[in-house]
């Protein structure tokens, strides 16, 4: 017993993780996403990648279903975060991976699906267990039957994270048109049956 309370891996304590309001990540941290966002995919700072990334934050925090978690260090500042949103018609990530589905996956994947936009970790904090946790969260925190998501090839980490939750490859080989250079792949996740753990 004493042994197994001495091995067993403790929660890390010196980060919290909780719900962000939707305005927070663009009004109270918006440096700190970017400088989340940037360290994370290793894009530089003042890349044209990052600086739109403060729209894109906004534009996402005002569509329906919007949920957001922080990860925060002891002096509430944040080093990771994840966000998504409902899936609808018309937006542009879902018309761009809707193409390649069959009728059949795009009416069972599409119907009632939530949108697992963002999750990222700044490199100073990864390996604790706080993608997890931002990942965890965020699956439990939407009401959704499926949720959908990217992820680049080179993520190594990401797609090991996804993997072992139970994502599934919907397309191994996806191509934005913005782009179309870097390879990405669908994931789907489907609601467990009641009673059935993932
Ligand atoms: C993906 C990411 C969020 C994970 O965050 P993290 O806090 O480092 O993740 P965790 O500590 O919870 O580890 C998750 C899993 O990856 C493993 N892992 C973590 N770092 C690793 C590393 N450097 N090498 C190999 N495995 C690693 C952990 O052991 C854990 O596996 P387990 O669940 O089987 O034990 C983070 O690496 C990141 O921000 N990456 C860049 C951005 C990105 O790719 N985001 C995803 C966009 S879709």
């Amino acid at each position: 017993m004493w042994l197994r309370s001495v091995i067993r891996p403790r929660p890390e304590r010196r980060f919290e993780v909780r719900e962000l309001a939707p305005d927070e990540l663009c009004e109270r941290f918006p440096d700190q996403a970017l400088w989340i966002f940037s360290g994370a995919l290793g894009f530089p700072r003042d890349s044209s990648r990052v600086r739109s990334f403060a729209d894109t934050i906004r534009r996402h925090t005002g569509y329906g279903g919007f949920r957001a978690f922080g990860a925060l260090n002891v002096r509430g500042r944040l080093v990771g975060f994840s966000y998504g949103y409902s899936s609808q018609p018309g937006l542009w990530w879902r018309e761009q991976i809707s193409e390649p589905l069959t009728p059949d996956e795009r009416d069972f994947w599409l119907r009632d699906a939530f949108e697992f936009a963002e999750l990222h970790v700044h490199p100073t904090a990864q390996g604790r267990g706080l993608g997890s946790r931002l990942h965890d969260a965020l699956i439990a925190a939407h009401p959704h039957a499926t949720a959908l998501l990217s992820v680049m090839h080179r993520s190594a980490v990401a797609r090991h994270l996804y993997a072992s939750r139970g994502w599934e490859t919907l397309v191994e080989d996806m191509r934005f048109s913005t782009e179309p250079q870097t390879a990405f792949s669908i994931l789907g996740w489907r609601r467990p049956a009641q009673g059935k753990t993932p």
